[in-house]
């Protein structure tokens, strides 16, 4: 979807700048989706504006974060996708308190934190992609989540069409889903952590990381997990004993290393990718009858 050159000035002047044609493939981990309008939200003060500024013009849009938890359709996109900018994205410590932009980098953010002497997010280190998304999803691996840490929200609600600050205490967090509605855009975060030593925080991450590289095909394009894992039981182990590692859709491939990691081995498009996951969830279905929930974010229009 093309913004016209009237509407382009407009959001000019609210601090928005437009980059034209920008393929979903290069802003997502997965490497999969087609093209459209981005818009970047310099100005925080200003997204209200730029929203009511959409919707009256009936420009439909999608919040982009890291983009390592989506999959997005192929062709011309039937909506612009907004972003916010990610460089020097605010981060600062204050007692047991840190203060984060959404735009930063998870792990960055972990690791800031660390050498600041604060830790219990040891475990977040090596999963991929923005503070904003992993609050979205409530993140979280190796017995860590990002939710119970968190103190306050800054964000956009879709449902007021203004910027407000929600307490931690407000929010649902359950297993990879929040109450955050879809078209709420996180800004910044309140986090509390425990004081540790960055000695001991280090040597947490070190096991983490140690443990993910050797289970998780870290240098291919994944969108990590893409099944929830059902109650009591792991997607990735099923799908291993069904026999599927490797098992492919032309570039689409369920990894040789962790079955519920979906790889882009090369060209996939969105309509292997999909074929594969239809696939692969009738396989487990016939063979163990439970249904595999979507955990991998799906952007069809
Ligand atoms: N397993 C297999 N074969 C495989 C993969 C796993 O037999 O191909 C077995 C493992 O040996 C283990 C069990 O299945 O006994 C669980 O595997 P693992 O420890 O790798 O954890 P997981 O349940 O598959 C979850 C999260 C990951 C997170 C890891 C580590 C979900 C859907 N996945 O994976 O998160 O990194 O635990 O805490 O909750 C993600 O959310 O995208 C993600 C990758």
């Amino acid at each position: 979807m093309r913004i016209e050159n009237g509407i382009a000035d407009q959001l000019k002047e609210l601090g928005v700048e437009l980059r034209q044609g920008v393929a979903l493939a290069d802003l997502t981990s997965l490497g999969i989706g087609g093209p459209t309008d981005e818009l970047l939200l310099r100005r925080f003060e200003t997204i209200p504006d730029v929203m009511r500024l959409l919707k009256k013009s009936g420009i439909p849009y999608r919040f982009v974060g890291g983009g390592t938890n989506l999959l997005v359709m192929d062709g011309e996109l039937p909506f612009v996708v907004l972003h916010l900018p990610t460089s020097q994205p605010g981060m600062r410590v204050e007692g047991n308190a840190a203060y984060v932009d959404a735009a930063a980098d998870l792990g960055g953010m972990v690791t800031f934190c660390a050498k600041r002497d604060l830790g219990g997010m040891e475990g977040l280190i090596g999963v991929p992609g923005s503070v904003g998304g992993a609050l979205r999803m409530n993140a979280g691996a190796y017995g860590t989540q990002i939710g119970p840490h968190v103190r306050e929200v800054e964000l956009y609600r879709e449902a007021s069409g203004e910027i407000e600050t929600l307490r931690g205490s407000d929010i649902r967090f359950d297993y990879r889903h929040t109450s955050f509605a879809p078209g709420d855009i996180m800004l910044r975060v309140k986090l509390e952590l425990p004081p540790k030593p960055f000695k001991e925080i280090l040597a947490g991450i070190r096991v983490c990381n140690e443990k993910r590289r050797s289970s998780q095909p870290l240098n291919q394009k994944s969108a990590g997990c893409i099944f929830k894992n059902p109650q009591g039981g792991s997607a990735g182990r099923m799908i291993d004993e069904l026999g599927l590692k490797g098992h492919r859709v032309g570039d689409a491939m369920v990894s040789d290393r962790h079955a519920n990691f979906f790889v882009n081995a090369g060209t996939a498009t969105c309509a292997d990718m999909m074929r594969l996951i239809d696939d692969v969830r009738e396989r487990v279905r016939a063979a163990f009858g439970v249904e595999l929930e979507n955990e991998v974010i799906f952007w069809q229009n």
